[in-house]
This record gives structure tokens, sequence and C-alpha cells, in this order.
């Protein structure tokens, strides 16, 4: 018996997801047959667990990591190891769902071959089965396709681009920035993305590059005609100390349910009720008289070892006794 419920020696407990696997090509089937791409940020073991148990299709370990789980002001300072360190433990957790890694800020701006490299970290270390990179990189994505890193694209609203955009604005929101985006979405579909993140952009644009793309479109803040949404995580659950944007639906009160588990554990501790009797661990019954008797005198506690001796074998390994008690 372990006492914490995780150890080396032990796996924790495997799960089965009955539904068949979401690879990218499943994506792009998804939308010929018109079913709606559920989609989720995680960034750790237990909620990249239970948004997989729950039957989401795709898992992004996003750079929003920087700003809901590591608390910087925006997502540039996230590094590759981070994002690496993360989606290795979201990895593990994950038996049915598409599992995207984004790549941040910096790591695929520069020379290409750079780029490739740390995709394949993605790949190979952390068990990512697709990448993510913000704009219309489209040289980019046909050499990271070419290299056998299949790559979902993110266009509109790119956080990354937070400096130069002046903050995080609705995009395309001139025909001539809507036509201009639907060019960048058809030449990232062109150079084999096989998905794009459409972000913050009016609904009429992501309507009409949606039904004009052969591949599936995933909307956060941009109406309810892509072929599937994403949410991050924290916002879902009200886990963010921020204002809800306009396009976040809130389904639930993490914030509230963890407040009131630490308000009354704290309150217990303080009243001295928690732990109590029936969550302690007692000595056997044999060295608990033994240990009784040591403390009461030493005539005692020769009585006492008289009858120990006697059955010595019920108490050969203490600390296994313990252990069950
Ligand atoms: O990093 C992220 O969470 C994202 C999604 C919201 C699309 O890029």
């Amino acid at each position: 018996m372990n006492l914490t419920g995780f150890s080396a020696g032990t796996p924790l407990t495997p799960h089965h997801n009955p539904l068949p696997k979401v690879t990218m090509p499943a994506l792009g089937e998804m939308k010929r047959q018109g079913k709606p791409i559920s989609a989720l940020t995680a960034y750790d073991y237990p909620t990249a667990r239970l948004v997989d148990e729950a039957g989401i299709d795709l898992i992004l370990v996003g750079d929003s990591l920087a700003m809901v789980v590591l608390g910087h002001e925006n997502t540039l300072a996230v590094t590759v190891d981070e994002m690496l360190h993360h989606t290795r433990a979201v990895r593990r957790a994950v038996r049915r769902a598409l599992v995207v890694a984004d790549m941040p800020f910096g790591s695929y701006h520069g020379a290409i071959g750079e780029a490739q490299a740390n995709a394949v970290r993605f790949v190979k270390e952390a068990g990512a089965e697709a990448v993510k990179v913000e704009g219309p990189r489209v040289e980019l994505v046909r050499a990271l396709v070419r290299a056998e890193v299949p790559v979902v694209g993110h266009l509109g609203l790119t956080p990354q681009s937070v400096h130069r955009m002046g903050g995080y604005r609705v995009q395309a929101r001139t025909l001539d920035s809507v036509l201009q985006l639907q060019a960048d979405a058809f030449a990232l579909a062109h150079a084999g993305a096989g998905a794009i993140v459409l972000e913050g952009i009016p609904r009429e644009a992501a309507a009409a590059i949606t039904a004009a793309l052969p591949i599936p479109t995933i909307g956060i803040g941009a109406g309810p005609d892509c072929d599937g949404q994403i949410l991050v995580f924290h916002d879902l659950v009200n886990l963010t100390f921020a204002p809800a944007a306009k396009f976040v639906r809130r389904y639930g009160d993490a914030a509230a349910l963890f407040r009131s588990a630490i308000d009354g554990y704290r309150e217990d501790v303080e009243h001295r009720v928690f732990p109590s009797d029936a969550e302690s661990y007692h000595l056997p019954e044999a060295a608990r008289r033994l240990f009784q008797a040591d403390r009461g005198g030493e005539n005692a506690r020769d009585d006492a070892d008289a009858e120990v001796n006697a059955d010595a074998v019920v108490n050969i390994d203490a600390r296994e006794d313990m252990n069950q008690a």
C-alpha cells in the first residue's frame, strides 16, 4: 500500500476511451460529414484526462499556458522547454483526442530549419500529434508537413502578435482584410495545414471562410459557423481571475468550488477537527500494549514483553501493519 495514491511502481489507473482515436485526417472527415469538432486547451495530467474522458476531439496545449497557468501578462514569455514539459504531461493523460502543441513565440520566427527542429521536438520528445503556428507562414507550414509534422494554422487575432496589433483586437473588420484572411487561409490549406484556428474575427468572415475551405476551421470568438469550437479550459471553468471575453461561456465555477474546499480545510485545521481518529494510523494491538507498558513502568513492560513474544509472528513487520491500519 502506498500513502499518496501515486507511486513509481504502480501506474496511474489506465482509462480506455471507447471512441475511436482522433487523427488529423479524421478531423477532415468530420468536416466532410458535417460533424462539429470540439476542442479545449489543457496543460496538465488531471485536466487533460478529464477533457479526454469527456470525449473532446482535440486537446491543444496552448501557449495560453503562459497566462492562465504561469501568470504571465501575455503569451510571449513561455519557452519551448516549458511547452514541452506540459505537452508531455498532457500526452500521458490522453488516449483518444488529437494532441496539438502550440509552438511558442520565437520558436518558428527565424530560419525554417530551426523552426523545423523545434517542431520535431514536440513530436519526438513530447508525443504531440501536430503543432500549431500563428500567422500566414505558408513556407514554414509546407516545410513542416514535408517533414511529417502535421500542422494546425491560426489566423485572425493571433495573440503572439499582441504588440504589432496594439492589443487583443477583433481582426478582419474591413472587406479588404476579410479577403486577405480568406487568401491566407487558402494558402495555408494548400501548403498542407490540416485545420485552421480562426480567432477573434466577425462571424460573417468565419462563415464564408469555413464554407469555402477544404480543411476544418476551429473557431474561438469567430461565431457558430466554424467546423469546430475551441475554448481555453480555465475560461470554461472560471479559473482566470479576469473578466471573461465576450465569446467565453462559463460552464462551471471551479474557483468557487476550490475556495470552499480550501476554506473548509483551513477551518477544520484551525478548530483541530482535521484529521479525525478515523483518518489517523494506529499502532498494531501488540505494539500498542508494549508502548503503553513502556509509558507505565518496568514491571508492566516485562509482562507486555512476554505477551508480545508469544505472538511475535503476527508482528513480524510492524511497518506493513501500520500501512494496513
Ligand atoms: O494558446 C491558446 O490557448 C490558443 C487557443 C485559444 C486557440 O491558441
